[in-house]
Order: structure tokens, then C-alpha cells, then sequence
């Protein structure tokens, strides 16, 4: 029997655990039970764990962080395990995905479509979507979750396990949207609050400028398909409280209530001049001609070109020094939005601090030394902070046993990927 592991070394120590057997398409391999099933699949020689959903070419596993879904395969009867973050069990039985595409991919292969209408192929209208990816799914090898699973490890061998449950989610942002969505699809009733009339949360105002187009796409295209899952119960304008959440009694909870922004304290907090970022769109504001950004984050950066490309006169101060701004999201990203912010003449200030906001002009410090500035408009873009929620969602977890938090409420980073990749593993955790 083959086995790759590596079982002496002159710095590392393994402790894998009590050896046990897991069975591949129904053969036996040895395995240990602190190894992943991929680890345990690789260590046994096998080196292709699924295939390509189009055009069927062998995927091994690869980003080994539960991210790429290379390493998809059905474990204990539930389809798309990501095998690399799965930890093995005696008994565990191990399927590749094999259906009817594989017979399909000589004219799959035919039919080279550019990606952009294959992606979006059978997607609309919406009443067909839900039907046409059912066919998909089967022909893909994607599968369907099924209703009740048979227990072929553990304690519980034999029994068959349902897999319904009532599954609560509080806040209608991205990462309560794909939270429900993913617990939906696979097989859980999902109930979702939202405070607000709309879901979507802060992407109505991400996706506001006109060169966010797409993040403006994927926000509706979210609302939608959450709005066509029949396993979900949207509630709108529904605020979660302890109370509400004792009365549903729902056996998992993911809260993704979001963040507030960090405001500061100023003489002069007249909306006529003093406004968050995020509140423009929303409250129809249209700021003056000269204007004072703080904060060169991403969302004060893009704030700033869209004013720039209007028209305006903008100034962006940020306190932290210039090597340092950009630093939260990708160098690319940064490295380009400071570059055309450049060509657009942006006033760019760092180590500047605001200071105080009066009725008639802005404090702000550089070099230890107070400056005052007339502006029209001051737009407060200094980030989110998470930590104003703490107590609320303390009080829901006690009430919840088994609760996740996701999105900008857990204090990760303040993104929308952070929003959907934390809310995609709580309802896959469950
Ligand atoms: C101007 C601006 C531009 C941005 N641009 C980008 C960008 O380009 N790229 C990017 O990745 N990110 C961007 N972001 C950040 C991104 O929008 C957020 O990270 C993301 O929306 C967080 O998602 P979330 O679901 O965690 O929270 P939110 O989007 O804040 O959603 C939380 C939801 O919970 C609801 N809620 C709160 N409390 C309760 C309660 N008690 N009961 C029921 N419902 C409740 C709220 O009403 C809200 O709908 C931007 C943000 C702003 C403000
Ligand atoms: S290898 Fe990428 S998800 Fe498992």
C-alpha cells in the first residue's frame, strides 16, 4: 500500500493520533485521526480529488485552506466537503463526484462559450433559475444535499440523522445574505431578520459610485436570490432583541448585525457639514464644492475620486504616514488608487490629524502644529468599529449556544469578502 507521510524528521514532530480506516469509493486506506481527510487521500497516493465543472480536467487539491474548492468530494453521504478542512473519522466513507457530465464533457467541450455567458447561463429569468440548477447540479457533479443522512461513523452508527434545523439569522447584510443562503441550500430552514425595509446592509452605499458597477451587480444579484430560496423566511424591518431570539428557540444562530462607524467627537456635527461617508447616498447629500475627507482608507480613497471626477476641489488627510495608508487591502488595489487619485490632483495629507470641526472652519495638527481650514462639506470616512456591538451580541450568544458571528460584527477586517467567506463557513460549520 502506497503512503507518502513522512514519519521521521530532524525538526518536526507528528502527532497523528490513533490510526483508523477510511474507505474511498469503498476501499479501505489507512488513515490518522488528526489528519484531514485530503491529507489522508494525498498520503495514500490519490492525487486527483475532482474535476473541473465545465470542462471536467482533474483538480488536486490545492489552496489546502478550505477556500478553493478543489478538494470537493462526498463524505458520509453529504456532497461538497471541502476535504482539506475536514478532519477524518474511523469509517469515514470518501466518494469522488462522478455523474452524468462526464459522459457529457466531449460536447461540453464543443461548445466553447466565452465565460460570460456560460456563468450566466440559465440564470434568468428567475423563475427558471431554481429548476435549471437542479438539472445543473446533477449533471455537474455538484449533487443535492439530501433530507436525512445515514451515520457511518461514530457513536451512532446505523441511525439515520436528520438535517433539518431551524436556523436563525440577524442582519440582511452580505454576510447574513450568504449565511441563509448557504444554510438553505443545504437543507435547513432559515429564518432571517432584518432591521432595515431592504436587505443588502452597507453594500448600497459600497456600491454607489459609478465605477463600482459590479459591486452594485453582486449586491442585487444577492438580494434576489435570497429573495427566490423558499427555505428562507425574510422578516423585514424586524429588529433582533434577546427576547425575539428566546422567542423563535432556533437551534443555530449566525449574527451578522455589522458595524458602526467611528465618528469623533466635534464642536460642529450639522449635517449641512459634517457627514460619515457611508450616510452620502442615503440621505441625498450633495456636498460642497471644496471638500475634506478624513481617513485615506479605501472607502475614503474612492470618496475622494468620486468628487475628484465630479468636479470638486478634495483634500484627504489620514493620521497614519504615507507608507502606511493602503495597508488594509491589497497592494494592487492601493498601489492603483493612489495612482489615479494622483492624476486627479487630490491634496493628500498624511500624519494629519482632524482635531475639531467648528461652524466656521476645520482644526487639524500636522507636525505638532494646529492649522485652521475652511471647507464646505467634511466627510468622516475613519473606519468601522465593531466593538459597539459587543454587548448585544454577547446577550444573543448566551441565549444560542450553538451561534457564529460574521461580517464587520466580528471585528476581522471590513470587507465584503471577510462578510461572506465568515457567514459561507458558520453555515457550513453547522
Ligand atoms: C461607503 C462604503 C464603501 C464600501 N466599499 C467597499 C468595497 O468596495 N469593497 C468591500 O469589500 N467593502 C466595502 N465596504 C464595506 C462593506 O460594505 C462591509 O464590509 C459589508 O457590507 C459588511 O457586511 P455585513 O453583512 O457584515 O454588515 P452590513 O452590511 O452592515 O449589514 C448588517 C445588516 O444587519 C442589520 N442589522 C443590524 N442590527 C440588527 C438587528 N438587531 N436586527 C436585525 N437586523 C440588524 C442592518 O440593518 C444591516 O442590514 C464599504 C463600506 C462603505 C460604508
Ligand atoms: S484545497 Fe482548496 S478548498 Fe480544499
Amino acid at each position: 500500500m502506497v503512503d507518502w507521510r513522512l514519519y521521521e524528521h530532524p525538526i518536526l514532530e507528528f502527532d497523528r493520533g490513533k490510526e483508523v480506516t477510511i474507505y474511498l469509493d469503498g476501499k479501505p486506506m489507512k488513515a490518522f485521526e488528526n489528519e484531514t481527510v485530503a491529507a489522508a487521500l494525498y498520503a495514500n497516493g490519490l492525487r486527483e480529488f475532482s474535476k473541473s465543472i465545465k470542462y471536467r480536467r482533474p483538480r488536486g487539491f490545492f489552496c489546502a485552506i478550505g477556500r478553493c474548492s478543489a478538494c470537493m468530494m462526498e463524505v458520509d453521504g453529504i456532497p461538497n466537503v471541502r476535504t482539506c478542512i475536514a478532519m477524518v473519522k474511523d469509517g469515514m466513507q470518501i466518494k469522488r463526484q462522478k455523474y452524468l457530465a462526464d459522459y457529457l464533457s466531449p460536447f461540453l467541450n464543443l461548445m466553447k462559450l466565452p465565460p460570460q455567458v456560460y456563468m450566466r447561463l440559465m440564470t434568468r429569468p428567475g423563475i427558471i433559475y431554481k429548476p435549471a440548477m437542479m438539472v445543473m447540479r446533477q449533471l455537474t457533479g455538484l449533487g443535492s444535499f439530501p433530507k436525512t443522512i445515514e451515520v457511518t461513523s461514530g457513536n451512532n452508527e446505523g441511525a439515520l440523522e436528520h438535517i433539518s434545523t431551524e436556523f436563525l439569522v440577524v442582519g440582511g447584510g452580505p454576510a447574513g445574505m450568504e449565511g441563509a443562503r448557504t444554510a438553505a441550500e443545504r437543507g435547513h430552514a432559515v429564518v432571517l431578520f432584518e432591521k432595515t425595509a431592504r436587505l443588502g446592509g452597507l453594500m448600497h452605499q459600497a456600491g454607489n459610485a459609478t465605477f463600482k458597477k459590479d459591486l452594485k451587480k453582486y449586491s442585487e444579484w444577492s438580494a434576489r436570490m435570497t429573495e427566490q430560496n423558499m427555505n428562507i423566511d425574510i422578516r423585514l424591518s424586524t429588529e433582533a432583541t434577546p427576547e425575539l431570539i428566546e422567542k423563535e428557540n432556533p437551534d443555530a444562530l449566525i449574527i451578522a448585525i455589522g458595524a458602526v462607524p467611528y465618528i469623533p467627537e466635534l464642536t460642529f456635527m450639522d449635517r449641512s457639514k459634517v457627514i460619515w461617508a457611508g450616510d452620502i447616498e442615503r440621505e441625498n447629500i450633495n456636498p460642497g464644492d471644496n471638500i475634506l475627507i478624513v481617513g485615506a482608507g479605501l472607502t475614503g480613497c474612492e470618496t475622494a475620486l468620486k468628487y475628484l471626477q465630479a468636479g470638486k476641489s478634495v483634500t484627504l488627510i489620514d493620521a497614519l504616514p504615507r507608507e502606511q495608508l493602503g495597508l488594509g487591502t491589497s497592494p494592487i488595489n492601493a498601489y492603483y488608487l493612489f495612482g489615479i487619485l494622483e492624476e486627479h490632483k487630490v491634496d493628500l495629507y498624511a500624519d494629519t490629524k482632524l482635531i475639531d470641526v467648528t461652524k466656521d472652519h476645520v482644526v487639524i495638527e500636522r507636525e505638532n502644529k494646529k492649522d485652521k481650514l475652511v471647507f464646505d462639506t467634511v466627510i468622516l470616512a475613519s473606519g468601522m468599529k465593531a466593538k459597539a456591538n459587543f454587548e448585544f451580541i454577547k446577550s444573543l450568544r448566551d441565549i444560542v449556544p450553538e451561534s457564529y458571528v460574521a461580517g464587520d460584527c466580528n471585528d476581522n477586517q471590513y470587507t465584503i469578502w471577510n462578510a461572506t467567506t465568515s457567514a459561507f463557513d458558520a453555515a457550513m460549520a453547522i
